[in-house]
């Protein structure tokens, strides 16, 4: 196979680590401990019984505000067990998020997640309200990239359409061809029937399609930060430590990581292969509550957890979703011109996915 794989310098910044924030509580009433006994039910495996008193009241005023609001709520894979199967409506990866954000009849749409996901949701709902509970929660790799550097790179590689990862702000959507997602990535690649592709901004992902095609991938220097952290020899040694164990790995991984793993894929497709493999010992080598929520629908998987929090997905907790609910924050806006150009990217890598599903 004859590929080959340009890096381009990039600035990476990384955000801060989270602060940890003093909250109030609600009081757990009786009728607050009878409402949400059968959720508790649901994720008594993940979340200690002392603990749920603390969650419990924001489930029930949660449940409560959606309806009142007509409020749905889009969870990713990465939050916690409480928010996961307690208050969200539709959980997934970025791009079952960003297929249900299109279908929604909601007039309200709350995205627990990061603000790239929000933006997503409102790029592809410009009518409708978006709330994201917590303005800072970030992602390393949209932060790698601007929309000025796009130009820059259209400049240099004029005849290369540009694949956008979604892990990217809206201005950078709107330089781009085409957006893509870890679970789409290869085919997006492969459906503009080019030579050449500019494939931003994670230098891993992009790492990861060149392995996969033949398709040159000019990348960019962005990573994860909670994937680069990761390395072959930690894999390594979940293997000695545990004979038989299945590695199941994100492609923002770096590539010894991937090279040590027996399934690549998005966190939907991780936890695709679990619910249908049934692997007696697993490790998803992704970010922690990813484990969680996936055991609790697969209580006979034991699972093995490497703990690689997101800082940006845990700014996003139940008493920040209650309030934004109650108080409508904090609504993301985008520049109307903005919005369309990006729309056109984001649309037409749903339209890929829909004519790949019809083929
Ligand atoms: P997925 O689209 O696979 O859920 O990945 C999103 C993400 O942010 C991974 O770090
Ligand atoms: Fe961004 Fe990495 Fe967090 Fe995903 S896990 S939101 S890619 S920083």
């Amino acid at each position: 196979m004859q590929k080959s794989l340009h890096k381009i310098a990039g600035a990476g910044i990384i955000l801060g680590v989270t602060t940890l924030e003093r909250e109030p509580l609600l009081p757990y009433t009786d009728q607050v401990a009878k409402a949400t006994a059968p959720l508790y039910e649901r994720v008594a495996s993940v979340i200690p019984e002392a603990e749920w008193p603390v969650h419990a009241p924001y489930i029930a005023a949660i449940n409560e505000w959606k309806s009142r609001r007509r409020a749905v709520i889009l969870a990713h894979n990465y939050q916690t067990p409480e928010i996961y199967h307690c208050v969200a409506d539709i959980v997934g990866d970025s791009l079952a998020l960003a297929a249900e954000a299109a279908k929604t009849d909601a007039d309200i749409i709350v995205v627990a997640g990061v603000h790239f996901m929000a933006e997503t949701a409102k790029i592809l709902n410009p009518s409708k309200t978006v709330l994201i509970p917590d303005v800072k929660a970030g992602c390393s790799l949209a932060e790698s990239i601007t929309g000025g550097d796009v130009r820059l790179l259209r400049q240099r590689y004029p005849d290369a359409p540009i694949v956008t990862y979604v892990n990217t702000s809206a201005d950078v959507k709107a330089e781009s061809d085409i957006c893509c997602t870890s679970a789409n990535a290869v085919a997006i690649v492969e459906s503009l029937g080019a030579k050449r592709v500019i494939m931003i901004p994670d230098q891993y992902l992009a790492n990861y399609v060149a392995s996969q095609t033949d398709v040159d991938i000019v990348s960019w220097k962005g990573s994860c930060e909670v994937h680069e952290r990761f390395t072959g020899a930690e894999i390594r040694s979940y293997r000695s430590g545990h004979p038989g164990i299945v590695v199941l790995a994100h492609p923002e991984c770096p590539p010894d990581v991937l090279a040590e793993a027996d399934f690549v894929g998005s966190t939907t497709g991780m936890a695709q292969y679990v619910h249908r493999q049934r692997p007696s010992k697993v490790v998803m080598v992704t970010e922690c509550s990813m484990s969680d929520n996936v055991a609790v629908e697969c209580p006979d998987v034991e699972f093995v957890r490497p703990c690689n929090l997101c800082p940006h997905m845990k700014r996003i907790t139940l008493p920040k979703i209650l309030t934004s609910l109650e108080a409508m924050q904090f609504e993301v806006t985008i520049d109307p011109s903005v919005q369309e150009r990006a729309r056109r990217a984001v649309t037409r890598m749903l339209d890929v996915g829909r004519a790949l599903t019809r083929a």
